[in-house]
């Protein structure tokens, strides 16, 4: 039952991955404040109430939605395993058409993928928040099934298996870090699930729903997953929700676990299931993967990031330098100029496009040691330039460079796969370093940053001492938990001192 165009009038007319129209709630709060403000440490009263206001509101716009779970608990079980086989066969149909030539079907180039990573950053830096606030219930059985996903989302404490950091390093790898300046749509969902983070106790049945909806695996992470390997982006972060996401055992199962140990024996068990139903539908709010994905447009990206770069650009070159007789900084000094300064430079032979860049001038300017504006654009910058110069591949792959760095390898070459890339790697490097043996790591400061000397004076361990000395200063078990899932919450589980609190955590439960 999933929703038509017709049932919501004004919406974009793309589908989202729920099958429904993406758009949040625009009543009293903007989503955007409300993301931030709950990313907060020690929350202010007054947030945590707003919070819940807007909750409440995200709820009520999904009472124009309708949803695809069964009318009746004891189906849901059977409805998981077929949509598993129906994303399943889907898959397979788009392996087959890629490996009958098909062109990728979410980006068109690298910047592209690297575009739809910033977008959804502020949902995928918060990933596992809205269970958050069961971490609480510790030592209630009902809720070990959805605590467990909790757990397994901060990797139990182990820092390349948390998934907020794996996705704060996919992000720095490629200069993406800079997302701030999304849009509000971009925020409903992150700020809906730091919401349900600050409110299990009074939307139980809501979080649990939410979760069911969020954690059956859906198609386009497995395309997603695909074609970032084929552009040499690393996939991991995408692979592994679907490894763990899986509907026999994994967090598709524990969904429908959790959801089932909850039910109410005694109260309105129709009641709770009504209220996991619209849980589960605030997954359908705010901007989704389509959506993002087709809101590309490479051009307008080039214009935008060179208008952002002109507010200093206008000041810094010289005037030795002309294009069709004005300078660079009268030309950077109005930014709708952008785009006839980008037409004079192609004129004028300084950017040659369809081309491999190393042929364009203006490239060399931007890349390379001896580049005079090495620096200027990060990654993401520059990839989006280098796509642009070199314009559409004419066949698959035909005209991307060969591996990540820019211009390094013959224009024209087929590029090598993350995964290719990182055997490679491996291969090269493995007889040069002694991995240690994980037995001698020890299991509560498991690892130390990088530089750090390990020793307990070092500056990078004293937060992790004190946190130690704190632990064994406390004499009940509910202090000590208090203590742990205080630093479990969304803005602090991935730090030194989360992830150790994480991996006690996960020991203490079991
Ligand atoms: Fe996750």
């Amino acid at each position: 039952m999933k929703i038509t165009r017709n049932m919501l009038n004004g919406m974009p007319s793309i589908p989202n991955e729920c099958g429904t129209m993406p758009r949040g709630c625009s009543g009293q709060f903007e989503s955007k404040h409300m993301y931030f403000d709950l990313l907060r440490d020690n929350l202010p009263e007054e947030i945590v109430i707003a919070s819940r206001r807007y909750l409440a509101e995200q709820l009520q716009a999904t009472d124009k939605l309708t949803c695809d779970l069964p009318d009746k608990i004891d189906a849901i079980g059977s409805w998981i395993d077929e949509k598993a086989d129906q994303v399943r066969h889907q898959y397979r149909e788009y392996l087959n058409e890629r490996q009958a030539g098909a062109a990728r079907r979410y980006f068109s180039n690298k910047s592209h993928a690297l575009y739809f990573l910033k977008a959804v950053a502020p949902t995928k830096l918060v990933d596992g928040a809205w269970l958050y606030g069961l971490t609480r219930r510790w030592n209630d059985a009902r809720f070990s099934s959805l605590i467990k996903i909790y757990l397994e989302e901060l990797g139990e404490g182990v820092p390349n298996k948390n998934h907020v950091t794996i996705y704060k390093k996919l992000l720095a790898t490629h200069g993406c870090e800079q997302w701030d300046n999304l849009s509000d749509e971009h925020f409903v969902q992150g700020a809906i699930q730091l919401s349900l983070a600050q409110h299990a106790d009074h939307f139980l049945p809501e979080v649990i729903g939410f979760n069911l909806g969020y954690e059956q695996p859906p198609l386009h992470l497995l395309i997603t997953a695909y074609e970032l390997n084929e552009l040499g982006i690393d996939p991991t972060y995408f692979t592994l929700h679907f490894t763990i996401d899986n509907a026999n055992t994994g967090h598709a199962k524990k969904s429908l676990d959790g959801l089932l140990d909850s039910l109410p024996r005694v109260n309105d068990a129709d009641e709770f299931f009504r209220r996991v139903i619209r849980g589960y539908k605030l997954n359908c709010l705010g901007t989704c993967t389509n959506t993002v994905i087709e809101s590309f447009d490479l051009n307008k990206e080039l214009i935008a990031i060179l208008g952002k770069k002109s507010a200093v650009g206008k000041y810094v070159h010289s005037d030795y330098c002309r294009v069709a007789g004005r300078t660079i900084n009268q030309w950077l000094s109005d930014p709708t100029q952008i785009p006839a300064f980008l037409a004079n430079l192609e004129e004028k032979g300084w950017i040659k496009r369809d081309q491999d860049p190393q042929n364009s001038r203006f490239w060399k300017l931007l890349q390379g040691e001896k580049a005079e504006m090495f620096g200027v654009f990060n990654s993401y910058e520059k990839q989006v330039i280098y796509d642009w110069i070199a314009g559409e591949p004419k066949e698959f792959d035909a005209t991307q460079p060969s591996d990540n760095k820019f211009g390094t390898a013959a224009f024209g070459q087929r590029r090598l796969t993350f995964k290719a890339q990182r055997l490679l790697d491996t291969l090269g490097k493995c007889s040069e370093r002694v991995i240690p043996s994980a037995a001698a790591r020890g299991v509560i400061r498991r690892h130390a940053p990088r530089g750090s000397t390990g020793d307990d004076s070092d500056d990078f361990n004293i937060e992790l001492r004190t946190l130690e000395e704190k632990l064994t200063s406390l004499t009940s078990k509910e202090e000590i938990m208090n203590l742990l899932t205080s630093l479990m919450s969304p803005p602090n589980h991935y730090t030194e001192a989360g992830l150790m609190a994480t991996r006690i955590f996960t020991k203490m439960v079991g």
